[in-house]
This record gives structure tokens, sequence and C-alpha cells, in this order.
């Protein structure tokens, strides 16, 4: 039986654009986090090749996106001009080059006179720009937010801005997974599902855990009105922005926390491996954005462990929540520090935990299946509260950094180092989950039953679970497609 509150909760759910693309998280790569404005043919080719050589393509990242600063100018018939310098062949020779080897490609422009590196932008030119953009076999447009001439700060403004261009690409036939960057602003994550797959629901990430910095003005969910969402916000910023909406995601729109920062150099490795961990279980894009060509054995072995980015390529799509926060605990010298638990479903019938440590000191977190399981009935009503369940360890598996070393090493065009590591071309991700692929379970490390669980997390990390239950499906209680 579902309780009232459970029932109320599935029927909420969400209808996102129907072009058919983004039925999961995309994956891929950004040059901006690493690279910035310094692009090129040659970049694209050699992380191209990266992706394919170190595996990447094969466990699920197939887009290759290219930022700010390809433009130069604008022609007098209306046409966008591309820098000829930085891109000698044309976009659309670079974009057979990137399918040629099983890869997508994707592209930059801005809602605005200017992009954000003040370049030109695609404001008022949409259908000859998405035109443009069809004719070069691009995959993906990322449509970012700088000058916009002012037009924002109602909802409807900024959705029927954007909307020209969703239209626009719409029109061309061709399938564009539409990327809306707009850091959050005019509510968009209750009108970004109509008209885009993804939307960003902050100000632009930066390379910390959890510091505050001027520049990120906006600090949780509960000011709509901020209107300087900025540039440097931290992880921890991030999860906490988006916590009171993490539901509005769904196959086919998702937050967008940003792209990723793993092996760019400014945390820790548990802090990457946290950060890394949560944009999985939030459901958000995840686009690699450190620089491929000195990708350290370390980032690899993050960003390549199947087992957590099963839970991203999840089939049932759902977000997993925020369900206990604790933050009398010790504080840093920002006056930062907490503890979070979060939680959600995973197909076919487990469920995701998470120990999230961003306070300062190692801790023992402590819940219950009462708190797991609060979304599926309130007061340990659920059934699944009653259950004991194996807990696997989605970290126990990753990569060892010999290992990760080897493949970053071995000779270009060879797969050597990867041979028997997980493989999503050839085996998607449901059907793996389906077959109880080991790679994908993790490695059972414990059970959780009726009481108290604690599990210790050292500072500024997290321990991250996939539970399964003993007795297999809990009856009278199965989530289907239908019901989210
Ligand atoms: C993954 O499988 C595909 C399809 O069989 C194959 O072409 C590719 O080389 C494999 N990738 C790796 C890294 O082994
Ligand atoms: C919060 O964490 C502190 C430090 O670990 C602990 O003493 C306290 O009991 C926790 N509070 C709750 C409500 O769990």
């Amino acid at each position: 039986m579902l309780s009232i509150l459970a029932q109320g909760l599935l029927a909420a759910s969400v209808v996102a654009v129907n072009n058919g693309l983004a039925r999961t998280p995309q994956m891929g790569w950004n040059n901006w986090n690493s690279l910035g404005c310094d692009v090129s043919e040659a970049l694209l080719l050699d992380t191209s090749r990266k992706l394919v050589d170190f595996g990447l393509r094969d466990v699920g990242y197939n887009y290759v996106l290219l930022d700010d600063c390809w433009q130069d100018g604008r022609g007098d018939d209306g046409y966008i001009r591309v820098d000829e310098q930085k891109f000698p062949h044309g976009l659309k020779w670079v974009a057979g080059q990137l399918h040629d080897q099983g890869l997508l490609y994707g592209m930059y422009s801005s809602s605005g006179e200017f992009t954000c590196a003040r370049y030109e932008g695609s404001l008022d030119h949409e259908e000859e720009d998405a035109k443009s953009f069809a004719s070069w076999d691009v995959d993906y447009l990322k449509y970012d937010n700088c000058y916009h001439r002012g037009r924002f700060g109602y909802p409807e403004v900024s959705f029927n801005r954007y909307n020209v261009m969703a239209k626009a690409l719409k029109a061309t036939k061709r399938d564009i997974l539409f990327s809306l960057c707009t850091w959050g602003e005019d509510y968009v994550h209750t009108w970004g599902m109509s008209i885009a797959n993804s939307w960003r629901v902050s100000g632009d990430i930066y390379d910390h855990f959890n510091r505050p910095d001027a520049l990120c003005s906006c600090t949780d969910a509960k000011d709509p009105f901020c209107v300087a969402p900025g540039t440097h916000c931290s992880v921890m910023n991030i999860i906490n922005r988006v916590a009171p909406y993490v539901d509005k995601g769904a196959p086919g729109g998702w937050n967008d926390l940003d792209m990723l920062e793993v092996g760019i150099g400014g945390m820790s490795d548990a802090e990457y491996v946290a950060h890394f961990s949560m944009w999985a279980a939030i459901k958000s894009p995840l686009l690699i954005g450190a620089d491929l060509r000195t990708l350290s054995p370390e980032a690899l072995s993050i960003l390549n462990n199947p087992a957590v980015i099963a839970v991203s390529q999840d089939p049932l799509g759902k977000s997993a929540a925020l369900v206990s926060r604790n933050l009398t605990v010790p504080k840093d010298q920002y006056g930062e520090g907490e503890t979070q638990i979060w939680s959600g479903p995973l197909y076919p019938n487990d469920q995701l935990v998470i120990f999230l440590n961003a306070a300062n000191e190692d801790l023992e977190i402590i819940t219950s299946l009462d708190e797991i399981f609060v979304r599926h009935g309130p007061g340990g009503s659920a059934p699944h509260t009653k259950e004991k369940w194996d807990l696997y360890d989605l970290w126990a598996k990753r990569m060892d950094t010999s290992v990760a070393k080897k493949v970053i090493n071995s000779p270009p065009g060879t797969l050597n180092g990867v041979k028997g590591w997980y493989n999503s071309t050839e085996t998607p991700y449901k059907a793996g989950l389906e077959a109880g692929d080991e790679r994908l379970l993790g490695t059972k490390v414990g059970v959780a039953a009726p009481g108290e669980i604690k599990v210790k997390v050292p500072r500024h990390s997290l321990k991250m679970y996939r539970m399964r239950s003993q007795k297999g499906p809990i009856k009278g209680y199965t989530i289907t497609r239908d019901e989210l």
C-alpha cells in the first residue's frame, strides 16, 4: 500500500521536452573549466582520441563540447563566422572526425548580443545560427546567458528568450541536445524541461569543495530572487542550492550542476570523489572539465568508475534527495561544515544511500531505515524499513592507480590497459544492471537492518552504497516507470 504522501509524490511527475534526447543525463567533455578560450581543432581531435584510448567513450562519455571563443564576428549576410586560425578545416569537418570515432559534437553560444567571453552572440540571430549549427552537423548546443540586453527578471521573459532558440533548433530537423546555461535564474527549474534537455541551477562552479566566495552570492535556493549567481561556486554551495528541487530532473530534462572539476587540481582526491558521486546521484550531466592530455591516473580512476556512472545512467532517472542535514558539527575557518544523508531509488528495486561528511573532522554519521526510506512513507511506515538490506560500496572496485597509469601511458590507438573494464557501448547500463554485473554492483561490505545505522566517514568525503533487500523486491510496493 502506498501512503498518501508517497502517492502524491509519484503523481507529481515531470514531463520533459520531447526530442528523444538525454533519456539519461548526458556525458562528455568540455574545454572550459581547464582551458577557457584556448580552443583549437587540434585540441578537439587530441581529446577525442584520449576519450577513446582511455576507455572513457566506452563508459559513456560520448559528447565532445567546444565552449566559447570559436567565433569571428558575423557577416553581412547575417551568418556567424568561425575563427579560421583556430579551426582551419571548419567545424563540419571537426564534427565528421568525431562522428567517425563514435563520438558526438557539441558547441556553445549565448542568448545575448555577446557571449560571456564577448564574442558574437546569438540573440536575435537564432534562426541563422541554428541553421549554421545544423549545417555543421552539431549534436548539442550549450546556450549561455550573458549580455541578454536586460531581457530577464521574470520567468516568462527568460522562457520566451530561450524558446526562440529551442524553436529554431527544432526547425532544423536535426537532433540537437539543448542545454540551458541559465545559472538558476528566473526559476529555470520550473520551465527548463518544457524546451530543453538540461538547465544550469547555479553560478559557475570553481575548483573548491566548500570555500565561500564573494563572487558566488547565492547560497541556497531559498533565495529565488538571487540576481548574481556568480562564477565561484563551490561543490557544497551547488549541492545546497539544488537540494530543494532535485525532483525536477527526469528522463529528457535534467538539473545541471555544471561541469566537473575532477582532476584540475584544487581539491583533494576524496573531495573529487565526493563531487563526482554527488553529481551522479543528483543526475546532473557529467561533463569532464579536465585537460585529458595531462590527466592524472587518480582522476581517470574517479571518472571511469562504472558502479557510480550506473547511478547517473540509472533507467529510473530519479535523483537522490537530501533526507537529513546536520549543521551542529565542527566548522572550518570559513564557518562552514555539515553532514548530509542522501537517498533515492535505483533500478531495478535498489536504494542509493550516501553519507556525506562536509564537516571539518572525521565523524560517525548515524541514520536509520526510517530516514533512508522517508519518501516511501513517513515515520517508518514504508515496508522497506522492516527489511534487511545488503550494502554494496560503489567505490570498492575503483581502478588501481597502477592500472590507470598503464591506461594513460598505452601507445595511442591501443586499448591495452582497459581490458575487462566495463564497456557500456557493448552492454548499456540497463542491460548490465539486469544481468547483475558485479562491476556495476560494487562490493558487499555490510548489512543495514532496523535500528541505528552508523557509518564512519573521513573529513570532506563520502560513503556511497547501493542497498539491495535480502528478500528481493518489497511486495506491494514496486516503483515502475509509469508511476514516475
Ligand atoms: C567496447 O565495445 C565496443 C563494441 O564492441 C568496441 O568497439 C570497443 O573497442 C570496446 N572498448 C574498449 C575500451 O574495449
Ligand atoms: C550532529 O553531529 C554531531 C557531531 O557528530 C553529533 O554529536 C550530533 O548528535 C548530530 N546531531 C544529529 C541530530 O544527528
